[in-house]
């Protein structure tokens, strides 16, 4: 059965959400392996909408079992509402979350630096989520975190508390009370990567959904305007504990266009009213922060970036209906850079924040593609941006998604998505 790696190509918000309840019913389990509950993954069910932070997307589909990996950073105040918020939605957890002993805690501290950290930088602060998504990862590094396991044992977590509180004493004001929600998340916290190899062994396939995405990724993205953590398709390793000999695929999540928050360079970013626009029909805002998204061009400098990072073998691109009424689009093949043409990401900070895009104008198409069944239903001009886009970026597009409901999804023909999950296409006539 396939294991695969589900990420995001762009900064985020891609709606991976989405892309991964959809292919839930066609795996056995998914795996978040990155980041903390900086992440708000969105799926739209008929009425009704869940915002995903900790918990993985497959969560609504009662045989599909969750796990949350080493690789995540865990507010255990967070997960407990967001546990609780779900099965006052009749959503089943026991059974079909598991959370590993070894992810590591974001305590009340973290948040608290996160925002210090930001005040302090001034003009240079990165725009973060204030989760204390990157302090929990700086102890994590420190060697000083404090983990899932250590809340199964009263000593060792006391201990280590205090000294974390006696380091981060000036910040903190009172002493953590951890035995409620101890309580609450014991019965889920085991070795997940040990159980991760037993349901492999057994035949299960599992997806590993990415949080964050490629840019925002703490070795190759736009450092330092990034998040902490290795949000690249080789952080499904580690974030799991599963070895890369196991899995078999990699899928890029994509918007039709680029998004952005927080601060940190954008080639592509659109100023005026064309960025008012496609915020407003996008509904661009953040779904854990409510921050307006910046809004760009598709670049597919970026895109090329994420297919040789990730080793890509395709890509679901989100968001199409959003450029609809657009009557000439952009999209970026290439930077300038001091007279040069530059069409390889650049990993110094300075060239990409002067980089200057090199676009190409595509006709718009002016017509609605949302309800489309086949690719062969869209507009001429919308294939042709699509096939622009794959000749530019060097991979083939799986899935066309021009809605926020599960059905609002195009399958393309012959991708590796179809090869590896034939039965998605029944699932969706
Ligand atoms: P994620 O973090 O990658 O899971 O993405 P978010 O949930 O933060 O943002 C994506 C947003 O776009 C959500 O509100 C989704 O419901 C919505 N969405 C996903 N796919 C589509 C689509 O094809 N068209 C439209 N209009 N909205 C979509
Ligand atoms: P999903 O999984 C978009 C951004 C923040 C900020 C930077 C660092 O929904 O795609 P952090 O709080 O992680 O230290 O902030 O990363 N960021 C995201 N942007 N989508 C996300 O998650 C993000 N998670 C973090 O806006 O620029
Ligand atoms: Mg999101």
């Amino acid at each position: 059965m396939p294991n695969i790696v589900v990420v995001g190509t762009q900064w985020g918000d891609e709606g991976k959400g989405k892309v991964v309840d959809m292919l839930a019913p066609h795996v056995n389990v998914v795996a978040r392996f990155a980041g903390g509950n900086n992440a708000g993954h969105t799926v739209v069910v008929g009425r009704e909408k869940y915002v995903l932070h900790s918990i993985p997307s497959g969560i609504l589909h009662p045989g599909c079992r969750c796990v949350i990996g080493c690789g995540v950073v865990v507010d255990p105040g967070s997960l407990i509402e967001e546990m609780e918020a779900l099965v006052r939605r009749g959503v089943q957890l026991d059974g079909n979350l598991f959370i590993s002993k070894n992810a590591h805690l974001i305590m009340p501290y973290h948040p608290a630096l996160d925002l210090a950290s930001e005040a302090k930088l001034g003009k240079r602060r990165i725009g973060t989520t204030g989760r204390g998504v990157g302090p929990a990862y700086v102890d994590k590094a420190a060697r000083v975190g404090i983990r899932m396991a250590d809340l199964l044992n009263e000593r060792l977590f006391r201990e280590k508390l205090e000294l974390n509180v006696a380091q981060k004493n000036r910040l903190l004001r009172e002493i953590y009370d951890a035995e409620t929600f101890t309580v609450e998340v014991a019965p889920y916290i085991t070795d997940t990567a040990l159980l991760l190899s037993r349901w492999m062994e057994a035949g299960y396939s599992v997806m590993f959904e990415g949080a964050q995405a490629t840019m925002l990724d703490i070795d190759h993205g736009t450092y330092p305007y990034i998040t902490s953590s290795s949000t690249t398709a080789g952080g499904a390793c580690t974030g799991t504990g599963v070895p890369p000999t196991k899995i078999h695929g990699v899928v890029g999540v994509s918007k039709a266009y680029t998004t952005r928050v927080g601060g940190g360079p954008f080639p592509t970013e659109m100023t005026g009213a064309i960025a008012e626009t496609i915020r407003a029909r996008g509904h661009e805002y953040g779904a854990t922060t409510g921050r307006p998204r910046r809004c760009g061009w598709f670049d597919a400098v970026v895109g090329r970036y994420a297919t040789r990072i990730n080793g890509l073998d395709t890509v679901a691109l989100t968001k199409l209906d959003v450029l609809d009424q657009c009557e000439t689009l952009k999209v970026c093949v290439a930077y300038r850079h001091r007279g040069e043409t530059l069409t390889d990401f650049p990993e110094d900070e300075t060239v990409v924040a002067a980089a200057e895009p090199i676009y190409e104008e595509i006709e718009g198409w002016r017509a609605p593609t949302a309800g489309a069944k086949n690719e062969a239903d869209l507009p001429a001009k919308a294939r042709r941006y699509l096939e622009r886009l794959e000749e530019l970026i060097g991979t083939r597009f799986c899935l066309i998604s021009t809605g926020a409901q599960r059905d609002e999804t195009i399958l393309c023909e012959d991708s590796p998505l179809t090869r590896w999950f034939p039965s998605v296409r029944s699932s969706l006539m």
